[in-house]
């Protein structure tokens, strides 16, 4: 199923590494998170090679929806009552930078980039969404409540963010890469320190930046036991309003909407990755209600990786592991959260400070009502009598009938029909 930004795919082929490298710094992952890592420590004068196990681009960037935006449901209530103001502004001002900063790279590489607002709306009673509009005031940016909708569908009320941003993900990756010593089809197999194992060569780095959506690493970290997997569901519909912001639903049918020239981006279905629930159908059936005349052009499907906590998980891979990093967790907002990343791996390495250091160490406490939920999931997939398992640590796999898959519940890794690795953690095929 592929998406609408890869009909224009223009990426080039980078060659894969067949011999042994040294250089200070290595990225592991050419998605945005893993090029953006790469780009800004080569403009801070570091030597870095990027290695990519299949093509760049290849997995989460080229299905997002590519909105970029600061705002992230109900996340700034949230977070002031976990960790406190201080935190919240700064994860607030560095997702704006975020968003400037995709902006002045945009200026430079042709990407089909758009300013426009973005806009969160519920269709329940918005009590709590007008709560989140005066808690990002009282945080130093101008969201404001509104009552209007551009689309006939179900709503009580919104929040408009001005100034975020859309554009064309595989496009904008290429315009970064440019100049990036960069190998592909060259998986990295193990981690010897900091010196990377390859099939056919090794890279001896100073510092790695392990970017590979889910870290793939297990034996140190614990993210198998922190993040867990979501599936997403996309449709390009035309013969429809064009929509001049970027729309999400909180609660709900938890629907989400852009345009992209004449076509409406319409996307939602939601569901833990293995588990059933969702999907197209649902989306196809609420496309048809709400657009009784559009004719679908593209279907596709995302995954994202979710945190115990609504925040990523950016910072040394594990406290016992030094010169190792990562970056990972981004929720339903990878593309903001991989130039966060981005900016605060290259300050770490650097030796400078960022105020968001603290806020995504990935050792922060695991304390969470969704690390039970998650030990439950796997304990239980763990224990079912079924031949088919999952390479990663062996959960039951599931059949998913609309993408003609087989999905993991435990941390959702995915399979083809014949056992062909479609998303990490798993690294290999399975033998179904
Ligand atoms: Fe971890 Fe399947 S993804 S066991």
């Amino acid at each position: 199923m592929a998406s609408v930004w890869q009909k224009e795919d223009r990426r080039i082929l980078y060659p894969s590494l067949k011999k042994d490298l040294e250089t200070e710094i290595l990225v592991v992952g050419g998605g945005m998170a893993g090029v953006l890592c790469a780009r800004k420590l080569q403009d801070a004068g570091k030597q870095v090679v990027l290695a990519e196990a299949e093509r760049i681009g290849c997995g989460i960037t080229a299905r997002t929806t590519a909105v970029l935006t600061a705002q992230h449901d109900y996340l700034y209530q949230d977070m002031i009552s976990r960790f406190g103001e201080e935190t919240a502004r700064a994860y607030l001002h560095g997702n704006l930078e975020a968003v400037k900063e995709f902006r002045e790279m945009a200026k430079k590489i042709p990407c089909d980039f758009e300013t426009v607002p973005s806009v969160q709306f519920t269709a329940e009673e918005p009590t709590r969404l007008k709560k989140e509009a005066q808690t990002v005031k009282q945080l130093g940016f101008p969201a404001s409540f509104t009552e209007q909708l551009p689309l006939d569908i179900p709503a009580r009320g919104a929040v408009v963010y001005p100034d975020m941003a859309q554009f064309h993900p595989l496009k904008f990756l290429v315009g970064a890469a440019e100049g990036l010593q960069i190998y592909e089809q060259s998986r990295v197999l193990d981690l010897d320190g900091t010196t990377a194992i390859l099939e056919k060569g090794k890279i001896k780095a100073e510092k790695v930046i392990v970017a590979t959506h889910f870290p793939f690493l297990d034996r140190r970290g614990l993210y198998f036991m922190k993040l867990y997997q979501n599936r997403s569901y996309v449709l390009a519909l035309e013969n429809v309003p064009r929509l001049d912001m970027t729309l999400a639903e909180l609660e709900g049918q938890g629907l989400y909407f852009r345009s992209y020239g004449e076509l409406l981006l319409m996307g939602g279905g939601d569901h833990r990755t293995g588990k059933q629930g969702g999907g197209l159908a649902y989306l196809r059936r609420l496309a048809r209600q709400y657009f009784p005349g559009a004719k679908e052009r593209y279907a596709w499907a995302n995954q994202d990786c979710m945190s115990l906590d609504g925040l990523p998980y950016v910072g040394q891979y594990s406290p016992a592991w030094s010169g190792v990093y990562t970056a990972t967790g981004f929720n339903a907002w990878g593309m903001t959260n991989s130039m966060v990343a981005a900016q605060l791996l290259r300050d770490l390495l650097l030796g400078k400070q960022n105020p968001l250091e603290q806020a995504l160490r990935p050792d922060r406490t695991m304390l969470r009502k969704q690390l039970l939920i998650n030990l439950g999931e796997t304990a239980a997939d763990f224990v079912i009598p079924t031949k088919k398992r999952c390479t990663h640590l062996g959960c039951a796999l599931k059949w998913n009938p609309q993408e003609h898959s087989w999905d993991c519940p435990c941390h959702g890794s995915r399979f083809s029909e014949s056992g062909k690795l479609l998303n990490d953690p798993a690294q290999k095929d399975a033998d179904l």
